[in-house]
């Protein structure tokens, strides 16, 4: 009989997601004696009534590596350790279903899971395998915080989008002789900010790790006009703060999702300057979901097809309570529990912000 797979991908979808699905589902087929299962909605398919799962045939995933999004579909409102309830009243609480879900996965005859997410759903396999689970992780993220891995796929394409779309603003500042302020993704680490600035030859950017200071950003400002250039591009993540100050975002009304709905800190450093009388005309632009749609570049195509590889080598070996993970240019693994520690922030003394520094960036700090 042959020995079933499950595949989940869970919370915000990126490019390269059915890269990763595709390559499983290739590998198990080459492997022989598998069959390679998709999970609707995360793990939202085990938990309906009839379960929604997906049979992963070659048919079904051909071709899908070049498709952005996900075949599997996703949501972050599905967390099987805090699974949003409606009361008989109408409210709403949160339930722990974990071991159903883990009952559930095994009467349904599947031998191994692959859940394939960022930092909250490799938490979520950890749990689940500390619960008896057989599941392996996979890493994907546009804001390639996962710690213990380089790299999570959807990163580069996401950098990819963002510096052409930095590159094009670049032209319409020098036109009108602007500030042109890009917000970018970037919950908890800058790395999509800063490479795009790198990239793109920002003159400022902000991003989580370095507060800044609004009079920096101002001199910095003043100082390019009065040079001749005439206008200036910032980039900034979502989640930057101002000295002394918070982050720009509300929380959500959306039962089960507990993050706080970033977004807006461009605007809000637009008004800042202005009422900080910066003369020349600032105009702002999020990018928002755009940074996470589309084709996947080819870097994140090999690289999540190799993860999707890796993990299902990791489930035919029995190595179970792993993730996939990037390091020093190979595709290895590293426990759960170590991948879920903490998050992969920018370090402002590291070798990318001194790269930025020494070409002329500003953190404004
Ligand atoms: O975690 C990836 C990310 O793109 C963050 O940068 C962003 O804050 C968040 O997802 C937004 O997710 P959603 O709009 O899907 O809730």
């Amino acid at each position: 009989m042959k020995k079933k797979i499950l595949i989940s991908t869970g919370g915000g979808d990126c490019p390269g997601l059915n890269a990763a699905i595709r390559g499983i589902a290739k590998a198990a087929k080459r492997a022989k004696g598998w069959e390679v299962w998709g999970s609707k909605e995360a793990f939202n398919g085990v938990f309906s009534d009839p379960p929604e799962l997906l049979k992963l045939t070659a048919k079904k995933t051909a071709g899908i590596h070049v498709k952005g999004g996900t075949i599997l579909k996703t949501t972050n409102k599905g967390n099987p350790l805090e699974y949003p309830v409606q009361e008989a009243d109408g409210s709403w609480t949160k339930v722990d279903r974990s071991q159903e879900l883990v009952d559930r996965i095994h009467d349904l005859g599947f031998y191994a899971v692959i859940n394939i997410g960022g930092d909250g759903s490799q938490k979520i396999s950890q749990a689940l395998y500390e619960k008896g689970l057989n599941i392996i992780g996979a890493p994907k993220t546009i804001d390639n915080d996962l710690a213990a891995t380089d790299l999570t796929f959807g990163f580069s394409t996401a950098v990819q989008i963002a510096t052409e779309s930095f590159d094009k603003l670049v032209t319409t500042a020098e036109s009108h002789h602007r500030v042109m302020i890009m917000e970018v993704m970037g919950r908890h680490a800058g790395w999509i900010a800063l490479h795009t600035a790198i990239a793109g030859g920002a003159e400022i950017c902000l991003i989580p790790e370095i507060p800044y200071d609004l009079d920096k950003i101002l001199a910095k400002i003043n100082k390019r006009y009065i040079k001749g250039r005439g206008f200036v591009n910032i980039v900034i993540a979502e989640g930057a703060i101002p000295r002394n100050g918070t982050v720009v975002g509300r929380r959500a009304a959306d039962l089960g999702d507990q993050h706080i709905k970033l977004g807006g800190i461009g605007n809000y450093l637009r008004m800042e300057l202005e009422e900080k009388g910066c003369k020349p005309q600032i105009r702002t632009t999020t990018l928002g979901h755009i940074q996470r749609g589309g084709t996947p570049v080819a870097f994140d195509r090999i690289l999540a097809t190799a993860m999707g590889v890796k993990a299902f080598e990791l489930v035919e070996q029995e190595q179970f309570g792993r993730m996939v993970s990037y390091r020093n240019n190979e595709i290895e693994s590293v426990p759960l529990e170590e991948a879920v520690k903490g998050n992969k922030f920018v370090s402002p003394d590291g070798y990318l912000v001194n790269v930025a520094r020494s070409t002329g960036v500003s953190f404004g700090d």
